[in-house]
């Protein structure tokens, strides 16, 4: 970790802003389960995505009496907002040793999703990456040169602390965070890129989001990594896990779509299973998740066709498919499955080359 204290600071900051705009990301083999500071109980794979994404803009100012309280303001959809303050407050305290400027300057931070807030989308992945984008473009005006792989590498590292599926929002197209043995690099400090073979079947993939149920979510992940910790599963699941991306290499390899889908909905289920089986338990797929993902399985029987289903933690059904397919899957979902989603609102998303600077 020491890789990310900066050694000192060359240049003088003045006034100035910066902007990223940060996508989401749909994990395929799930993190579930962490320890501190902010640390994979297994590691965890994902597509990062393209459409859902936070821009935020970051102005900085040098305060008159440096390093005393931390000083910001949060705007959201351009309105001052309070509610996110106490998690960014939370954020900056956790990078402080990683980034000692944080109290050196007073920041205003204005943020915006492309999608629906009350989507039931979690933003803390994009969010929170965006959010660790910013400082590290400001860090590189204070340290002068930084190469770009060292920029990405510590901007993930920030983005972990303040959510831990953050970190695999920074670069695309398929992200590995937490180690593993067969995969080079993989560690449980930040997100590398999948460094080995990916057929052609997977390139440009969809995501289709249903959005079933656009409510706040009765318990935060938050809550639920932490009712891993005495799970009576607990130690399985993390197996599990490990070897489920192991299978996933083979699959990933060999273009097995089939392959692909068992470990993807199977992924899934298990998380949904955690938490059913946590104490205190709960449920978050709503009726029409469960009726959404039978259509799919029975669409799938009769035609052959490889569409498959995950979820995140909460009732929206992400719904996967190639890009050699897409016409028909796309038909079927707009036919047969949108009915489900509140209001009938739905996001065409698909696979995403990761994070991109802004012009402010
Ligand atoms: C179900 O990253 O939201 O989406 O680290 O507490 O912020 P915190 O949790 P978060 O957990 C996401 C869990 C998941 C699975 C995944 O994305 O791997």
């Amino acid at each position: 970790m020491r890789q990310f204290i900066p050694s000192s600071y060359k240049n003088e900051v003045e006034n100035g802003v910066v902007g990223w705009q940060s996508p989401s990301n749909i994990a395929l083999v799930k993190y579930w389960g962490k320890r501190d500071p902010q640390l994979p109980e297994n590691p965890s794979i994902s597509f990062t995505l393209d459409a859902c994404r936070t821009k935020t803009k970051m102005y900085y100012s040098p305060k008159i009496y440096p390093g005393n309280s931390l000083s910001f303001d949060v705007y959201f959809e351009g309105e001052k907002n309070e509610a996110f303050k106490p998690k960014i407050f939370k954020f900056f305290e956790r990078i402080e040793e990683y980034c000692p400027f944080v109290r050196n300057f007073h920041f205003k931070i204005e943020t915006e999703n492309t999608f629906p807030h009350s989507s039931g989308i979690a933003s803390s992945a994009s969010g929170m990456s965006a959010l660790a984008l910013c400082l590290m473009s400001v860090e590189k005006e204070l340290v002068g040169d930084m190469t770009e792989e060292f920029f990405n590498k510590k901007a993930s590292f920030l983005a972990r602390l303040g959510s831990g599926s953050a970190c695999r929002s920074i670069e695309g197209d398929l992200i590995v965070w937490g180690e593993h043995d067969h995969i080079k690099g993989s560690n449980d400090l930040f997100g590398i890129q999948y460094p080995d073979t990916v057929h052609p079947n997977f390139k440009n993939y969809h995501d289709t989001i249903l959005l079933i149920d656009k409510g706040e979510k009765q318990v935060s992940s938050t809550v639920g990594h932490d009712l891993m910790h005495g799970h009576p599963f607990a130690k399985n699941r993390f197996l599990q896990a490990h070897e489920n991306l192991s299978k996933l290499r083979t699959i990933l390899k060999e273009g097995d779509l089939e392959g692909f889908i068992n470990i993807m909905e199977s992924e899934a289920l298990t998380l949904h299973a955690m938490m059913m089986t946590s104490n205190p338990y709960f449920i978050l797929m709503k009726p029409n998740t469960l009726k959404v993902i039978n259509k799919i399985w029975e669409f799938r029987k009769e035609t052959g066709l490889p569409i498959g289903f995950t979820l995140d933690a909460g009732a929206n059904v992400h719904i996967l498919y190639p890009e050699n397919d897409s016409v028909r899957i796309f038909q079927f979902i707009k036919d047969q499955l949108v009915e489900y989603c509140q209001n009938g609102h739905y996001i065409c998303d698909r696979v995403g080359a990761g994070a991109s600077r802004l012009k402010v």
